[in-house]
């Protein structure tokens, strides 16, 4: 994509720093887009914003990388129509959403390019790696050439450009092939874990989920919840550490990239002039356990520790 020194490139603010680590690496310069409330995703509020004055300033972005976070998809339609309308491409971090769906189309599909974690933690593991996905043959043929040491089309050993080795080995990549007959499967047991979640919390008041946007069908990879300060004095770190001292290991929510001492200086485009979203979502949220081997009875333990705990208001 040609992108380098001096240009930028939007990406969601509310991810892992991986999203954020390649545009640094090849010199360019990453401007974070906040999150919206109901997805938790990037913002087309402030994507709007961002490229409206970039456009003036005759800085637009080089591309936009959409992540999918949680295993939900952003709200595509919205982002792609601004996008298309500036020229800009989409780039979708689907590392978290493989087997999720989007307009009847995969989360993936929709971009320029994507990619896939196929990381110890994600719905499907070759214990590390992943995938670059693009129906642009002359993209991915340029990735495969950059991942695999740069090898000219030459019968010795000649190289043009430099280049990485980040092939995955062929006895990962078979055991990554192998999981996805089962991608579906698994895709419906984190649905139902969500949908367990969601029937015996919900009625707690201030409790909330992440939404799915409309037309599309996350693969709910974690499930998250979400404590609101007006109706629960507990912060999601207490509620973290009282589920601990009874054996159960919840993880804190993604902490956003502009609050990364890494990425300190970067702009930040919030989603309304005065209001930021993805600090209030970290604050205030936390990762339940959401594996696809949970059981039923597992679950329904948690459930009952995360009521009686913030019953007693961490007491407990
Ligand atoms: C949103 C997101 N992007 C990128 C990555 C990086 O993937 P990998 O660990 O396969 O490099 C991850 C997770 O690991 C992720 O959650």
């Amino acid at each position: 994509m040609d992108i380098g020194e001096g240009d930028r490139v939007y990406v969601s603010d509310l991810t892992f720093a991986a999203s954020v680590q390649p545009i640094l690496y090849v010199g360019a310069e990453p401007v974070f887009i906040d999150s919206e409330p109901e997805s938790w995703n990037m913002s087309p509020a402030a994507l709007e914003r961002a490229l409206e004055q970039d456009k003036r300033a005759g800085r637009l972005p080089k591309a936009v990388i959409v992540v999918h976070l949680y295993g939900q998809s952003a709200n595509m339609n919205a982002l792609l129509k601004l996008t298309e309308a500036y020229g800009v491409p989409v780039i979708e971090d689907a590392a978290e959403s493989l087997g999720a769906n989007y307009g009847n189309r995969p989360s993936g599909a929709h971009g320029l390019m994507s990619v896939y974690s196929f990381n110890g933690n994600k719905i499907i593991t070759t214990s590390g790696g992943g995938a670059l996905v693009s129906d642009r043959p002359d993209l991915v043929e340029r990735a495969r050439k950059l991942a695999t040491q740069g090898r000219d089309n030459a019968e010795h050993y000649q190289h043009s450009d430099l280049s990485y080795n980040y092939r995955m080995s062929n006895v990962l990549a078979g055991i990554g092939r192998g999981q996805l007959e089962v991608l579906s499967d698994r895709v419906a047991a984190r649905r139902a874990i969500f949908e367990r979640y969601v029937d015996g919390l919900s009625k707690i008041p201030g409790v909330g989920f992440q939404m799915e946007v409309e037309g599309s069908i996350g693969n709910r990879w974690l499930t998250v919840i979400s404590l609101d300060p007006d109706e629960i004095a507990l912060h999601p770190y207490q509620l973290m550490r009282s589920l601990k001292a009874r054996g159960i290991e919840t993880r804190p929510a993604w902490k956003p990239m502009q609050m990364q001492p890494l990425f300190s200086d970067i702009q930040f485009e919030p989603h309304m002039p005065d209001r930021a979203v993805s600090p209030g979502l970290f604050l205030t949220s936390l990762c339940l356990p959401s594996g696809s081997a949970m059981s039923v009875s597992e679950q329904e333990g948690v459930i009952e520790a995360v009521t009686d705990i913030l019953a007693s208001g961490g007491q407990s």
